[in-house]
């Protein structure tokens, strides 16, 4: 099995650009390490992550996060198990950051594409993803 958890938080104001370039960088590494995928978001100052993987190695991981003080305010939107990973298929299945149109317009054809399967534990997470985005373009 695996699991997936999906949260928001507000980035932190006085989080200067380098330090959340390099969080980033070493999120993509660390996570494709530990075989996380997923995606991470940032818009208007809110991040908005979807993680699957191994279920204790995911427990762990968002117990770091929650800690974590470069962002506050988490909000926990769903945690569920899912028989296959959703992101296997997307950037050949590591774990992405999101941040320009160009990304942003490559999920949404991949959502459409996952949508087809009708899988009710995706189209929650699809779901909540695309609230996300409209209320934050
Ligand atoms: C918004 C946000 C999302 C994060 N997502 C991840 C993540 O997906 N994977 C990860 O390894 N660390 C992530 N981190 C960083 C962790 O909180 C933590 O700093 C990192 O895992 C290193 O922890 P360690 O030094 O105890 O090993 C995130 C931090 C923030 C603020």
């Amino acid at each position: 099995m695996i699991k997936s958890i999906c949260y928001i938080s507000n980035k932190n104001d006085n989080l200067p650009d380098s330090v959340l370039n390099k969080l980033l960088h070493s999120i993509i590494k660390d996570n494709n390490q530990i075989q996380v995928s997923g995606i991470l978001m940032l818009q208007n100052n809110y991040f908005f992550q979807i993680m699957e993987g191994d279920p204790n190695t995911i427990d762990a991981l968002f117990f770091k996060i929650r800690k974590d003080q470069r962002h506050h305010g988490l909000i926990k939107l769903l945690e569920i198990s899912l028989v296959d990973r959703l992101f296997s298929d997307y950037q050949s299945g590591s774990f992405s950051v999101i941040r320009d149109f160009l990304n942003l317009k490559k999920l949404k054809i991949y959502f459409d594409w996952i949508k087809e399967a009708n899988i009710l534990e995706a189209n929650k997470l699809i779901e909540l993803t695309n609230n996300f985005l409209k209320h934050n373009k």
